[in-house]
């Protein structure tokens, strides 16, 4: 296990109701709050309205920047990053699943910075300060609520990445699992499988773990366990809970820290996302057991082993080590498609057109991960997703 500094400052409050702390919380921060949204979900599910109670209650000021995408845009950042300098926003607040809340991110750490956010993007270091977020989060996805982390899109240039820096992290996350009952059944499909690649990610590293992996072959059937269950009955409290603080488990850190290794398959998906705008999920889950299957070889057959046995009880008296660690795979890639889930790239309406440059992309942020990908293995890979 390698060394590292555990320093999660996230204070979460889980379960039902908990968005009575959300004013008090946030006047501990000041009293001008930019509130930060998506689409319309929060208006539809009545959030909306128990936040801006809260903040009446506790005369905080409001300023509002609703709108942000599904794949968040750097304009939005914008926008947002205007708002806070015009009315001298003290806290920012972000309802809304990953896209929201990343975007808030940005705006927090680029307020201080004199040029443009995109820079922010492209190199975190450059961030001197950032305003504090509290979150809200209604989809059990990315783990952002509790992550210090965040991905921004240029559409116009096909570019996603991500940034991290420590001020990015929440000081404040409500989770609570009721506000997930509107979320789709696609959404909730997608959002399990990003949490498990979240998990898998850490877990299929060359670095030693033996806690870390424990913990990550638990939460992995979590997720199998109740993802299916909230894609079939949307307000199953116990499968929204369950998956919303597994979410979290997942990417704050705890998983990573000792074994931390650059990921595989995210570096993969955000090209498909930044080319053509699909749902990160549905991406991560199509590329997922086509990388697994290019990776299996006698170096990497033990953890497939592992995997198979310990997350999907792949009976032992397979004939031989390989059958096993396959068979896990393909157990991976039937769950996927009990969700719902695509399983091709020509399902979500992705072809070869862009293959070179997404997998030229991809490779530079493919450095030495659980095994080093070139520029050719990342179009291998994407040739066998079709
Ligand atoms: O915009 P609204 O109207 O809120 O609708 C959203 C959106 O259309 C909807 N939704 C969210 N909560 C809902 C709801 N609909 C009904 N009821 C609710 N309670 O769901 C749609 C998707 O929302 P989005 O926030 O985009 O989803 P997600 O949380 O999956 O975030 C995806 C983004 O996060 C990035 C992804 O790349 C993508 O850009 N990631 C962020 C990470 C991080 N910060 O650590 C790590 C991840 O690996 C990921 O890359
Ligand atoms: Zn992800």
């Amino acid at each position: 296990m390698n060394n590292f500094t555990y320093d999660i400052k996230t204070k979460v409050y889980f379960g039902k109701g908990q968005i009575s702390h959300l004013g008090e919380e946030t006047a501990l921060y000041g009293k001008k709050a930019l509130l930060v949204y998506g689409g319309g979900s929060i208006k539809k599910n009545g959030l909306y309205e128990e936040a801006m109670k809260e903040f009446k209650n506790h005369q905080i000021e409001v300023v509002e920047l609703s709108g942000v995408e599904p794949n968040p845009r750097i304009e939005t950042v914008r926008k947002g990053v205007e708002l806070c300098r015009k009315h001298n926003i003290d806290v920012i607040v972000a309802i809304g699943g990953g896209s929201t809340i990343d975007c808030a991110k940005v705006i927090s750490g680029s307020v201080s910075y004199d040029k443009d956010p995109w820079d922010i993007v492209l190199d975190a270091s450059k961030v001197t300060s950032c305003l504090p977020i509290l979150t809200v989060l209604t989809l059990a996805a990315t783990g952002s609520e509790m992550d210090a982390v965040a991905v921004i899109s240029d559409m116009s240039k096909n570019e996603k990445w991500g940034c991290g820096h420590p001020g990015f992290r929440p000081v404040v996350s409500i989770l609570d699992p009721t506000y997930t009952f509107s979320v789709s059944k696609y959404q909730t499909a997608c959002g399990t499988a990003d949490i498990m690649s979240h998990i898998m990610e850490s877990y299929f590293t060359n670095t030693e773990g033996f806690m870390q992996d424990r913990i990550a072959e638990g939460l992995l059937r979590t997720c199998i366990a109740y993802g299916l269950r909230a894609v079939k009955q949307p307000d199953d409290y116990e499968a929204r809970a369950n998956l919303m603080w597994t979410g979290s488990w997942a990417i704050n850190d705890l998983l990573k820290l000792g074994k931390g290794c650059p990921w595989s398959v995210h570096p993969m998906e955000h090209e498909l996302s930044a080319f053509y705008d699909i749902t990160h999920g549905a991406g991560l889950a199509i590329l997922t057991p086509y990388w697994m299957e290019y990776v299996l070889d006698e170096t990497s057959v033990d953890k497939f082993v592992d995997f198979a046995r310990n997350v999907w009880q792949v009976s032992p008296h397979l004939e031989d080590e390989y059958a096993i660690a396959k068979e896990g795979i393909k157990r991976l890639r039937d769950f996927f498609v009990a969700m719902g889930l695509p399983t091709t790239l020509h399902e979500v309406g992705i072809n070869e057109e862009h293959f070179d440059i997404m997998a030229e992309k991809a490779s530079k942020k493919l450095q030495g991960g659980y095994r080093n990908l070139t520029k050719e293995d990342v179009i291998n890979i994407y040739k066998k997703a079709l």
